[in-house]
Formats: C-alpha cells, structure tokens, sequence
C-alpha cells in the first residue's frame, strides 16, 4: 500500500464542497490516516511549491493558498497516487474531464487556474517530502 497527500485548497473548503470531495475519495475505497484542517504559512507553501519557485504563477498560487484554511488529507490505498491524480483530473479545471472532482466542480475564473480545488501527490518521492511538511 502506499500514502499520498491529498489538500482540499481554499476555493474548495470556502465553498463546502470538502464533503463532496471525501465522498469521492471514501468511494474509491481509499483509506483515511489523518485529516486536518490547516492555515499554512508562507515559508510552508514555499516548501510545498519549491518546484514552481520563480515561474509566473507562483506569487498568485502562494497568495491563493494563503486566503483560507485547506483540509490536508493522509490518504492510504493501492497507488493511490496515481489513483488520486486521476480522480482529480488534470490541472486546468475548464479542460479537465467530466468525472473528475476538477472537472465536475471547477469553474472557469479566468486567469485563476490555481483555483483547481485539490491537490495531490505527483509520485512517491512528493508524496514523503510533502507529508512531511504538512503532517510534521
Ligand atoms: P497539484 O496537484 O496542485 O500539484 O496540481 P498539478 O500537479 O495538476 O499542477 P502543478 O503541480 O503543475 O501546479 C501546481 C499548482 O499550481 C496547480 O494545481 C495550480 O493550482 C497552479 N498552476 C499550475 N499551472 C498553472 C498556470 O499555468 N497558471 C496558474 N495561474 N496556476 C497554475
Ligand atoms: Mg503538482
């Protein structure tokens, strides 16, 4: 079995839709470890989002992350990494698949792709650095 990081982001806890998201997840048949909700600062979200450092969304995306509390998920389940991403969708949520939680519940907020609900884990390296730094 294997954890993966799963946030429900602030456009996605401000609109009550944190429910809706678990349900799909507990659906899945994926197992909750620990579940909290959480007000990150800067210097975390700077950890969180090294690898976007210096590209042009990453001020915004910092800002974003830091207008309200995210619930930060442990998730367990057979690659559920993989498996999360997918329930998901990809990342811009106007192109993102009907089916996903991006798909079915993001909207188009014009430049604000950041505003894509949840975020998951990319591989197994992300998901221990990332669960490190929000389950610490
Ligand atoms: P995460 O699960 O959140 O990591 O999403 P991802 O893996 O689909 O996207 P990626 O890691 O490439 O980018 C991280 C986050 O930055 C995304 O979820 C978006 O919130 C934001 N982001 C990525 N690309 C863009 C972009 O081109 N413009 C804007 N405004 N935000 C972006
Ligand atoms: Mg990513």
């Amino acid at each position: 079995t294997e954890e993966t990081l799963v946030l429900v982001k602030p456009d996605g806890v401000a609109r009550g839709l944190t429910g809706a998201i678990l349900a799909r997840i507990e659906a899945k048949g994926y197992a909750l470890v620990d579940i909290r909700l959480v007000e990150p600062d800067r210097e975390t979200l700077a950890q969180h989002y090294a690898e976007h450092e210096g590209k042009p969304f990453y001020e915004p995306l910092l800002e974003f992350m830091l207008s309200g509390p995210s619930v930060a998920i442990r998730l367990a389940g057979n690659r559920v990494i993989e498996g999360f991403r997918s329930l998901a969708g990809t990342t811009d949520p106007t192109t993102a698949a009907p089916g996903t939680i991006r798909g079915d519940f993001g909207r188009d907020w014009g430049l604000k792709v950041q505003q894509n609900l949840v975020h998951g884990s990319d591989s197994v390296e992300s998901a221990e650095r990332e669960l490190a730094i929000w389950f610490a």
